[in-house]
């Protein structure tokens, strides 16, 4: 009777020691996330209009990073033509290149001529 009244109470103790050592663990919380802040893709935003009309019109000849293709590159077209120019060619195209008066209002023209001119 005594010896079993002995490991009774050496199982109490490892029973608490064991508790113990599951409430520290619990106790480690994981980090609070930060509040989320919504990411801005700076500058490009404002033309968010003329980037869509270009990729639902252009990439197929200038490429999805204004890389160029079938069509020139891009990417420093504004160092080569101004505004006007560039309005001109999607109005009215060039060479292989269709024009766009006919699809475009005159608001998408100047947008994306006026994007396009940012590139340089
Ligand atoms: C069918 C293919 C094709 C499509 C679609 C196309 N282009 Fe072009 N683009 C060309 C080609 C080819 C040229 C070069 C024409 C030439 O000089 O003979 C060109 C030239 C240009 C130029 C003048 C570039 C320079 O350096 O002189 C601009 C600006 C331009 N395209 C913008 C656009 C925009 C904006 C769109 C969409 C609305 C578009 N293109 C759609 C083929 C295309």
């Amino acid at each position: 009777m005594k010896k079993s009244n002995k490991y009774f109470r050496l199982g109490v103790i490892l029973g608490m020691f064991l508790l113990v050592l599951a409430a520290c663990s619990s106790d480690q919380s994981e980090p609070a996330e930060e509040p989320g802040e919504s990411e801005e893709s700076g500058g490009e935003v404002a033309f968010q209009e003329a980037i869509d009309t270009y990729q639902n019109s252009c990439i197929s000849c200038h490429g999805t990073d204004l890389q160029g293709g079938a069509g020139p590159d891009l990417r420093e077209v504004g160092a080569n033509l101004s505004q006007d120019e560039i309005e001109t060619v999607i109005r009215d195209g060039r060479g292989i290149m269709p024009g766009y008066a006919s699809q475009f209002s005159q608001d998408q023209i100047v947008e994306l001529a006026e994007w396009l001119a940012s590139k340089n």
